[in-house]
């Protein structure tokens, strides 16, 4: 079942019409409903509404973008298994919860892999990781549209963490993850999996002990009301990603296929804009709410998820795209 609504004419009076102008083939307007997790107030919700803006401008009007926020379809688990089943058409997701879907994306959650954002930004726009890694999934039933910032990601805690050591008996939210799951035992914590909507709760009745996030996390869902410490150990740049169902995909034009990619490409810029001057303002947010930045030596935590690069080195999904990244870091 595909959700695409006739929005443009009804279909009697559309043939009906055709017929009397004697026209081949008439056009209608599609609308593609597109899941997320975020917050109205977030940079992703503000990324994604300037998405579905450009897909409607270079279109015409022939296809549109419909934006449902704070997990009104699902989680993201369930978005990607909608997105499959062709029961839903377009989701944003990100890095982590995608591995467990295409093995590809895990190249991205490997902690540390990237130097700085301007080398992130490198990898997702090469050839050969980035754009490669999009169009890897379309066999698993979705296909990847467009990258979008989330930052760095942080632990966040009830209690201060200066080093691995700290971490040792706390439970860590994760999100369900191999990669995430496997960085938090190595850094000495216990991961605990969880949807990202009911995270609030569990940090608040204690059922964990923090998580691990962008700045965001802490203000624009504040978390920052029941974890009171952030340190800045910034042990992964995991991408956001913008999918699309591949029985969608497979139904839309070439022109308005490739009108969605140029316009998921503007809203990566858009949204690389609009993040730097988000985290700014967030940080200075967080300060207020009470929490307490913590920055750290990273060393220990560096050494601690060492033996995730040597394994990735032999892992054939990855392998080739984790030599790629290496080899932008110049
Ligand atoms: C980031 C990301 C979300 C994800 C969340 C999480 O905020 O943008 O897509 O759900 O991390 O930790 O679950």
């Amino acid at each position: 079942m595909l959700n695409i609504k006739k929005t443009k004419l009804h279909v009697a009076s559309a043939l009906l019409l055709g017929s009397l102008m004697g026209a081949s083939s008439m056009s209608f307007a599609e609308t593609l409903k597109l899941s997320h997790n975020g917050d109205t107030k977030s940079p992703v919700h503000k990324a994604l509404k300037f998405f579905a803006d450009e897909v409607q401008e270079k279109t015409d009007g022939d296809l549109k973008v419909r934006v449902y926020p704070n997990g009104q379809l699902g989680t993201q688990r369930e978005s990607l298994e909608l997105l499959q089943s062709g029961a839903l058409d377009m989701a944003k997701s990100n890095a982590s919860e995608l591995e467990s879907f295409d093995p590809a994306y895990g190249a991205f959650n490997i902690p540390y892999i990237f130097r700085d954002r301007e080398h992130f930004y490198r990898a997702l726009a090469s050839e050969d990781v980035g754009q490669k890694i999009l169009s890897s999934s379309e066999k698993y039933g979705f296909v990847g549209v467009a990258y979008f910032d989330a930052g760095s990601r942080n632990f966040y805690t009830s209690k201060p963490v200066h080093s691995p050591a700290d971490l040792k008996g706390m439970k860590i939210r994760v999100q369900p993850s191999p990669s995430a799951i496997k960085m938090m035992e190595l850094m000495g914590a216990s991961p605990t999996p969880l949807p990202f909507g009911e995270l609030y709760t569990a940090l608040q009745q204690r059922v964990v002990d923090g998580a691990e996030n962008n700045i965001g996390a802490v203000t624009t869902y504040r978390h920052g009301e029941v974890a009171k410490y952030y340190t800045r150990d910034g042990h992964a740049m995991i991408p956001d990603v913008l999918v699309i169902s591949t029985k969608t995909w497979e139904k839309l034009s070439d022109k308005n296929k490739a009108a969605v990619l140029a316009a998921g490409k503007d809203a990566t810029a858009y949204m690389k804009k609009i993040w730097g001057e988000y985290t700014e303002e967030e940080l200075k947010k967080a300060t207020k709410m009470g929490v307490e930045i913590i920055d750290v030596d990273k060393d220990p935590f560096i050494k601690a998820v060492a033996p995730m690069f040597q394994e990735a080195e032999q892992n054939p999904v990855i392998a080739p795209y984790v030599k790629a990244i290496k080899a932008l870091d110049k």
